[in-house]
C-alpha cells in the first residue's frame, strides 16, 4: 500500500505516543494519532488507573486533544499496538467525528522488531449500524463535520438506511 507523506508522519506519532502509554496494569500499550483537515496531527495513548475502570484508550486521548484545540474535522485516525483494533467505545468516539471517508489506519506494530503491519478501513466500515446522534433525534444535523457525515449517509441506497429492507 503506497501511503503519502502525511500519512507516514501520522503513523510516526502515533508510534511515538505507544511509547508514553501509561500501562502499568495492563502492560497493553496503544498508541494513537488524529490528522486534521488542517494538516495538523494530535498524539495519544492509553493512561491507566489504580481504579481500572477509569483508564481511557489511546484512541479517544488523540481525538480529544484535536477537539481541545477545535480541530474537529478529522481526515484520518490512526492506531497502534499488537494486534491494534479500536474497542467499542472507542468506535462510537470516533463516529461522532467521522464522515464516510474519514480513513483509519491499524497498525499491527513490533517494537523489537521495527516490524509494522498497515490496515487501511474506515471508522463507518468498523461500527456498522451505529447509533446514530441525528437520526435519534438527539443532535441537529448542524455541525460542519456531522453534516458532511450524515449527507453522505443519506445518499446512500435507500435500502442501507437504519437496516431497513424493503
Ligand atoms: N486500549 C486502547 O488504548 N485502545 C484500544 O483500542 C483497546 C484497548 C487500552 C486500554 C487499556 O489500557 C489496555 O489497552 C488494555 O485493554
Amino acid at each position: 500500500m503506497k501511503l503519502s507523506r502525511e500519512i507516514l508522519r501520522l503513523i510516526e506519532t502515533a508510534i511515538s505516543a505507544q511509547s508514553n502509554a501509561y500501562c502499568p496494569y495492563s502492560s497493553y500499550s496503544v498508541g494513537a494519532a488524529v490528522l486534521t483537515e488542517s494538516g495538523q496531527i494530535f498524539p495519544g495513548c492509553n493512561i491507566e488507573n489504580a481504579s481500572y475502570g477509569l483508564s481511557i484508550c489511546a484512541e479517544r486521548v488523540a481525538l480529544f486533544n484535536a477537539i481541545t484545540r477545535n480541530q474537529t474535522s478529522i481526515k484520518a485516525i490512526c492506531v497502534v499496538g499488537s494486534s491494534a483494533k479500536p474497542c467499542g467505545a472507542c468506535r462510537q468516539v470516533m463516529l461522532e467525528f467521522s464522515t464516510k471517508e474519514t480513513e483509519l489506519y491499524l497498525v499491527d506494530f513490533n517494537p523489537k522488531t521495527n516490524r509494522r503491519k498497515v490496515v487501511r478501513t474506515s471508522v463507518f466500515k468498523m461500527l456498522p449500524a451505529p447509533f446514530d446522534p441525528v437520526a435519534s433525534g438527539l443532535l441537529p444535523a448542524h455541525p460542519k463535520n456531522l453534516l458532511r457525515a450524515r449527507a453522505s449517509l443519506s445518499r446512500r441506497p435507500r435500502h442501507h438506511r437504519r437496516g431497513r429492507r424493503r
